[in-house]
């Protein structure tokens, strides 16, 4: 044991010169340790789930992909990793964001020995991760771990506690309840002549890097970080349980269904077949992987909208749904964007959501709002908009509805007229749409009429692919890789089934022998739409991306639309049915999606499917995303496309926010305009999903190549549930160009009293089992008691398949919660896990021991335990 209390003492860097533990790059890096925790702890929960469910867990592979299958279990029929690369970049990219919009803030990288302060972010991150989840915002939760973990990380890069000999992470670190001045309980606070780098270690205490002096110290940093990685994701699954844990790491099934009704009076028709539509698809999937995870549901009236629901429950959604009745206003203007709002924000991104309405907007002034929200969730608007007769509109009539075209051109998604009697006709496409697979593989609409051309690749991963065309008078043909044709008039040919209604053809083109270049051939005299889809498990993800210096450089998501002028950066995420690796991407392209003008990037492969493109000149007109490339395990070529309209702006803003909101208490929301161009007046807009009051300038002065500072004040109703979550967008107008924003999530948390986590023991174990285990069962007993918290809220076995059950009893004033455990032999392990209402985790272990053996060493203290006691004995002084 030491003798000196010095000699425990944390020293940590003062400043900059460090390099990495970078966020991307090569090496290990912020990313790659986040990236193997969390992969290998999926794989745990993953296995831990399937034995309780009794079923076989056995991933075919070690990709994403293979993970992702084998975890989501028996279902039958094609799953896309799309969504979950999607999660985990959520995850990864705020992980690495740190260390651009904090690089100098110490408490976030446990610099300059801001113990107290990182400590603090991290217990404070980790209750607003557990509280965010329990309201089913899952993205913020995801946000919000990325943060933290690279708080938790740089702990054992930026301090001397590898240099003291720790073999062990710090789990006071990830405790609420522990302080951290008691280990370093110092007497010398380093600063700039600790760093000598004469004295051992040798080059400052930093081991970002992987340095000639220090390999053997940044190798142990690179374990310790993952370890204690692990640590804090162990403390989440702990809090939310195994199905949630895995929600939050993107394990789902990829379909949701999400609707937003007008409920007035003149909907009576569209309200029974969203009705019908959404028994068919909950019944018609039950058991495949197109199952929906998740229903969201957003009724809107005049002037009601709301409430957002959202389950994975599919008979809540059909009990919910069918409580919908046609009451009120009347063919009068409604609020259908802010129920679209509410939709956009609380659904996961990359939705389709679908709405039926047969009025205008009353709420038109959310446009720009909504289509900068549609442009950072990247999910996609169709508009089911009816009336009774099949007459044509008229121009001011047409004019009326024209912010809903808008919507769904910028979302890539339709804006489908169809009479009310004709609904029931036109919705294929959203049973089409309800997969866990559905790719594009291309969008491209056309402002005015005339001739147009438009070829695509199918390769052989594709089934179900449906082409749709919306626009009036619409006359067109088909041409397959073969050379055979079909014109428009025939319905049922050779090459597809055409079903025609309102201003929506619906080509369904045959699955036999159809891979190769396709060809579609149009002439309208109007505005049109073509779009083709299909379902695959080649697919990928993008962001746009900036290059950021300082001590620590890297990449990072720009939330708002990429800066005009400059190269184009973005970072892909190729996914296919075994990882990328047998896809060989050949061309990543910019495409205009109404002139299909196509500007090709410059593409750098960075390993693990992620490729890094920039696109030197990028289109100035509305874009999106196309790749093309070779699938090497069929041999044949595929495209897809994104299908979110962008473009370059002159402007951006910026916001950072790393605290949580307090019930009634005002939050200030600071914002910063740039301008890369003209100044002038910018009309500022803010808005958000749950209707909190705001005050802020409505105008910003910026000038010319200048940038200017603002502030939204947020003002948090005090009956706030902690664990809300609020999407905040900043929307700057210039006064040339069109908008730029940033889009926000924030969290309402309560202050938090409770620290100490349920304590649990175990008594009554039976002694052994045998070692043939079939025929034999074991159990115990536990009392489970929180002592002065905030009281037990859920009780659940974490690991083991065996029964257990339990009631409360009071005992003298406290509450005990007695619980039984019996299981097979052929099951040894079990977790109990006890989660107050604060989500503090305590947890009991035990293995019984099979054949003559004793009984093993029960673990009556939280996961941590066995690891605080091996800290205590280093430092026992
Ligand atoms: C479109 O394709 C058809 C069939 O391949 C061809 O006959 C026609 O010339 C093309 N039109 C244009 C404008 O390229
Ligand atoms: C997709 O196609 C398969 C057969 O090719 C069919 O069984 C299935 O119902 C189709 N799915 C949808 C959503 O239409
Ligand atoms: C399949 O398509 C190829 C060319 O794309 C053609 O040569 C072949 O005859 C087709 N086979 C059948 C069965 O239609
Ligand atoms: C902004 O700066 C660029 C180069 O730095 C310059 O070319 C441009 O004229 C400036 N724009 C304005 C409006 O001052
Ligand atoms: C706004 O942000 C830009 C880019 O991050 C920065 O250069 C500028 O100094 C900031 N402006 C103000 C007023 O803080
Ligand atoms: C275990 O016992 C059962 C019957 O009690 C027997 O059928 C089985 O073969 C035994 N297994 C082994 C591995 O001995
Ligand atoms: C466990 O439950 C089984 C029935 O499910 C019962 O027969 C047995 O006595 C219980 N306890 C033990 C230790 O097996
Ligand atoms: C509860 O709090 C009281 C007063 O703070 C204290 O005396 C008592 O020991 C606490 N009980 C437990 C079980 O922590
Ligand atoms: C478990 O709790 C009950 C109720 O408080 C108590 O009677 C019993 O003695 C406890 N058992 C143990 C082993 O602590
Ligand atoms: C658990 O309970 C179920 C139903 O109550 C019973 O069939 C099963 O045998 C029990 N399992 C154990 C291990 O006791």
């Amino acid at each position: 044991m030491r003798s000196s209390v010095c000699v425990v003492a944390l020293v940590v860097l003062v400043l900059p010169a460090v390099q990495t533990f970078v966020p991307i790059g090569s090496g290990m890096t912020h990313v790659t340790i986040t990236g193997n925790a969390v992969m290998k702890k999926i794989h745990e929960v993953c296995g831990a789930l399937a034995e309780s469910e009794k079923r076989p867990f056995k991933p075919t592979g070690s990709s994403a992909e293979e993970l992702l299958r084998a975890c989501l279990g028996t279902h039958t029929g094609e799953v896309s990793g799309a969504k979950f690369h999607e999660a985990l970049n959520q995850i990864y990219m705020q992980n690495g964001i740190v260390d651009r919009d904090y690089a100098s803030s110490n408490p976030h990288h446990f610099n300059n020995e801001a113990f107290i302060e990182g400590h603090s972010l991290i217990t404070k991150g980790v209750t607003s991760i557990k509280a965010n989840i329990r309201s089913n915002n899952l993205q913020a939760a995801r946000e919000t771990l990325g943060r933290v973990l690279h708080t938790l990380q740089d702990f054992y890069s930026h301090s001397n506690w590898v240099e003291l000999g720790y073999k062990n992470t710090y789990i006071n670190l990830i405790r609420p309840d522990q302080t951290i001045n008691n280990v370093a309980g110092k007497c010398s606070h380093g600063g700039k002549d600790d760093l000598s780098s004469t004295q051992t270690p040798r080059g400052g205490i930093s081991k970002d890097e992987r340095l000639g002096h220090n390999a053997a110290l940044h190798d142990t940093a690179v374990a310790l970080a993952t370890d204690a990685t692990l640590e804090l994701l162990e403390d989440i699954r702990g809090a939310v349980g195994n199905k949630e844990f895995l929600r939050v790491m993107g394990i789902a099934r990829s379909a949701v269904v999400c609707f937003v009704i007008d409920t007035t009076g003149s909907m009576a028709e569209e309200i029974i077949e969203a009705k019908r539509l959404s028994h068919q698809i909950i019944d018609s999937n039950k058991g495949t992987q197109n199952e929906p995870s998740e229903y969201i549901l957003v009724p809107f009236n005049d002037p009601s909208f709301g409430p957002l629901l959202r389950t994975t429950d599919a008979e809540v959604m059909k009990k919910e749904i069918s409580k919908l009745t046609a009451t009120g206003g009347g063919d009068e203007p409604e609020m259908c964007l802010s129920g679209l709002q509410l939709a956009l924000t609380g659904a996961p991104s990359s939705s389709s959501i679908f709405i039926f309405t047969d009025a205008s907007a009353k709420d038109m002034h959310l446009e720009r709002t909504i289509i900068a929200l549609i442009k950072s969730t990247k999910s996609t608007v169709y508009i089911f908009m009816t009336r009774r007769s099949a007459r044509s509109l008229n121009i001011e009539e047409r004019a009326k509805f024209q912010v809903y075209r808008n919507l769904a051109f910028a979302s890539g998604g339709q804006a489908i007229e169809v009479t009310k009697a004709n609904l029931p006709s036109a919705t294929d496409i959203i049973l089409d749409t309800t997969t866990s697979a559905l790719v594009t593989v291309l969008h491209q609409a056309r402002h005015t009429g005339g001739v147009g051309n438009f070829s695509f690749f199918l390769d052989a991963s594709l089934s179900n692919v449906t082409a749709y065309l919306t626009g009036t008078n619409l006359k067109f043909s088909l041409y397959s890789p073969s050379g055979a044709s079909q014109p428009h008039s025939v319905s049922n040919g050779p090459l597809a089934t055409i079903q025609a209604v309102g201003n929506l053809q619906r080509i369904r083109i045959n699955s036999a022998n159809n891979t190769g270049l396709w060809q579609i051939s149009i002439q309208t005299t109007g505005a049109y739409t073509v779009k083709v889809t299909g379902q695959s498990s080649i697919s990928f993800v993008y962001n746009f991306v900036e290059e950021f210096g300082g001590p620590h450089k890297g990449f990072a998501i720009i939330d708002g639309l990429p800066q005009k002028g400059l190269p184009v950066k973005l970072l892909l995420t190729i996914t296919g049915q075994k990882g990328a690796e047998a896809l060989k991407i050949q061309q990543v392209a910019l495409v205009g999606a109404a002139d299909n003008n196509m500007v090709n990037g410059i593409i750098k492969d960075i390993g693990g499917g992620n490729i890094l493109v920039t696109v030197d000149k990028p289109p100035v007109e509305e874009f999106a995303v196309m790749i093309k490339g070779e699938d090497s395990t069929t041999s044949s070529y595929f495209q897809r496309q994104t299908t979110t309209q962008m473009h370059p702006s002159e402007f951006f803003v910026k916001a950072v926010v790393d605290s949580t909101m307090l019930p009634g208490k005002d939050f200030h929301v600071p914002f910063n305009v740039t301008t890369n161009g003209a100044g002038g007046v910018f009309s500022i807009t803010a808005e958000n999903d749950k209707n909190f009051p705001m005050k802020y300038e409505k105008t910003l002065t910026v000038s010319s190549n200048g940038s200017a500072l603002g502030t939204v004040i947020v003002q948090t109703p005090a009956d706030t549930t902690s664990g809300t979550d609020i999407t905040l967008t900043i929307l700057a107008a210039g006064p040339v160009e069109y908008s730029n924003y940033v889009v926000l999530r924030l969290s309402v948390l309560a202050e938090v009293t409770d620290f100490t986590p349920p304590k649990c023991k175990i008594f009554d174990v039976s002694p052994v089992c045998p070692l043939n285990c079939t025929h034999s069962n074991w159990d115990l007993s536990v009392n489970i008691t929180d002592g002065n918290g905030s009281g037990i809220e859920n009780i659940y076995t974490q690991k083991g398949s065996g029964n257990f059950s339990y009631y409360s009893v009071e005992d003298g004033g406290v509450t005990v919660v007695m619980g039984y455990y019996n299981a097979s032999c052929c099951s040894p392990d079990v977790i109990v896990t006890a989660v107050d209402k604060e989500g503090n985790v305590g947890t009991c272990a035990y293995t019984v021991q099979t054949i003559n053996g004793g009984v093993s060493l029960s673990l009556f203290l939280p996961f941590w335990a066995s690891v605080l006691v091996s800290v205590l004995s280093i430092i026992n002084i």
